[in-house]
């Protein structure tokens, strides 16, 4: 069955989005369309939080738990809240009285001009929604910025927000004040439901054709047909770019079939004795889930890969920005790719035609561009996770550490050999027009002894590897010594001999 219309829920009730309105994005759909000023909006890009609002998908026969997620509506397009649920800031209050953390803040003196007020309730309402664990909320409310109050204030809003909600049982406030019962087996229909919006040319103001399939096949078999259509997952950078009023939309968000994941082991083509482990993540697999994927694959590496993650924008982004979405910007600070290239990732490419598996390290074609053909999707990536004797290092230099996009990365892999350097691979960001590997490098490092000295003189030819450029993050010569230092200083990390 397709619709032409979209229907989400807001605040318990549903509601019809049609035409141009349906491409709009979520914050300026609330402010401008219904007028629910609440939702502010101060940056625009996802980087503040200031315009969240907290969104629910119908929960999977597997997991029964609807789980409320915090998003930025400013980064976010209508289309893709088809069969969802959205509360704003205007429905987390009962007639009866506020929510805990609109309490708390009240009671804490947590707003001065009252801009970041809303979207720090929200994300606080959906940490305690799901707490069931004392709640870090220093990382929770990373992803909301205050220019005014302060943060002592809004933290200890949040703790007492916590206490409260415990003493007087309110942990599920969103599911009490908006029940599952009242609004999921429709939502669920639609949710899987292909959504198929004509486009229309209205002189000046064009609306391009909105496709939202049910299945990858659809999607695929559409794409042939449309290949110069803009591909929409998380939107967290497609929604800081905005549409293409002339190219149609393909929404691939909500395709549950390239949001799996799974492991699998087999020989090492080198070594037949060494099993080895590949990952395969679905292209829609988003950021949040990663830590819990890699505790359950990554074994002595998953702390180090996680911190990773926890790096990446804040929970906002998180929940919304996906590995398929990293990888098809071709950023050359979008931080999985040196990772990815140390874990010799291989990608999946699908088109209605046939199916290709290229090497990540071919896949990018410079800045921002790759060898993906008009008519394909990126469906899966596969990573040899690497093993317990092997070394993994990830580091990330911004100018902030939280919601802040690197100025430069680096990614590093090696084994020690009874104190000779084997297998090394390194591959950095920020340091050219892509991320890369760092080939020549690593030649002065495979077989070298693990001491200091090695670390140091490879580090001192790195500049062989990397191109980098003066920009608002960093000079050349900034990023060139940035990267010097993090090499050299690898051998110090703990496994390194020095
Ligand atoms: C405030 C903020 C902070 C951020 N912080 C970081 C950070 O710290 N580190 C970082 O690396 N990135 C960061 N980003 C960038 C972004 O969140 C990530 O790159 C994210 O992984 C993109 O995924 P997405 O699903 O949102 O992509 P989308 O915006 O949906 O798509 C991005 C591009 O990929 C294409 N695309 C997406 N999926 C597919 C597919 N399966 N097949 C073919 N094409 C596809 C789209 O057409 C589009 O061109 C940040 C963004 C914002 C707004
Ligand atoms: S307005 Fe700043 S994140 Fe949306
Ligand atoms: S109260 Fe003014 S920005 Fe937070």
């Amino acid at each position: 069955m397709s619709n032409a219309q979209v229907m989400v829920w807001l605040n318990g009730e549903s509601r019809v989005v049609e035409g141009p309105e349906a491409l709009l994005p979520v914050s300026s759909w609330l402010r401008t369309v219904l007028h629910l000023n609440g939702t502010k909006v101060a940056c625009g890009t996802g980087d503040c939080g200031a315009c969240t609002v907290l969104v629910a998908t119908p929960a999977s026969e597997v997991d029964a738990t609807v789980r409320w997620h915090p998003l930025n509506s400013c980064v976010r397009f209508v289309f893709q809240l088809h069969g969802c649920h959205v509360v704003t800031i205007e429905g987390m209050s009962s007639a009866e009285a506020l929510a805990p953390a609109q309490r708390c803040l009240m009671a804490c003196h947590a707003s001065q001009c009252g801009f970041c007020t809303p979207g720090f309730a929200l994300t606080m309402t959906a940490a305690l929604e799901h707490s069931g664990k004392p709640v870090d909320w220093r990382a929770a409310l990373a992803g909301n910025v205050c220019r005014c109050t302060g943060y002592s204030a809004i933290l200890e809003a949040a703790e007492q927000a916590e206490s409260l909600v415990q003493s007087e049982g309110s942990d599920h406030w969103l599911n009490t004040r908006f029940p599952p019962e009242r609004w999921q087996s429709k939502a669920r229909e639609l949710y899987h439901q292909t959504l198929s919006v004509p486009g229309h040319d209205g002189g000046s103001a064009r609306t391009p054709a909105l496709y939202r399939p049910s299945s990858v096949d659809e999607a695929l078999a559409w794409l042939a047909h449309e290949p110069h259509a803009q591909i929409v997952a998380g939107a967290t950078d497609l929604g800081v770019e905005g549409l293409d009023a002339t190219r149609p939309v393909l929404c691939i968000e909500h395709l549950t079939g390239l949001a799996e994941w799974s492991v699998t082991s087999h020989p090492d083509v080198s070594n037949h004795e060494t099993v080895r482990q590949t990952l395969m993540l679905g292209a829609l697999v988003r950021w949040q889930e990663l830590p819990a994927i890699f505790s359950r694959t990554a074994g002595v590496h998953a702390a180090s890969l996680s911190a990773l993650v926890a790096r990446v924008g804040g929970p906002q982004i998180r929940a919304a920005g996906t590995v398929g979405g990293n990888i098809m910007t071709a950023s050359p600070i979008g931080d999985l790719l040196p990772l990815l290239l140390v874990l010799e990732a291989r990608v999946e490419l699908r088109s209605a035609r046939e199916t290709r598996v290229v090497p990540l390290r071919e896949f990018g074609r410079g800045y921002r561009a790759t060898m993906r053909r008009s008519d394909e999707l990126l469906t899966r990536v596969f990573v040899t996770l690497p093993q317990a004797d092997e070394q993994v290092r990830l580091e990330k230099v911004s100018r902030r550490y939280e919601v802040d996009i690197a100025t430069v990365s680096l990614a590093a892999r090696w084994r020690d050999d009874h104190g000779i350097l084997r297998d090394v691979q390194l591959a950095a960001g920020g340091m050219g027009p892509a991320a890369g590997r760092l080939v020549h490098t690593e030649a002065v490092l495979n077989g070298a002894t693990n001491v200091a000295d090695s670390w140091a003189t490879a580090a001192a030819t790195c500049a062989q590897d990397v191109t980098p450029r003066n920009d608002v993050r960093g000079s050349a010569s900034y990023r060139s010594l940035v990267l010097q230092t993090l090499i050299a200083h690898l051998s110090r990390s703990p496994g390194g001999a020095a």
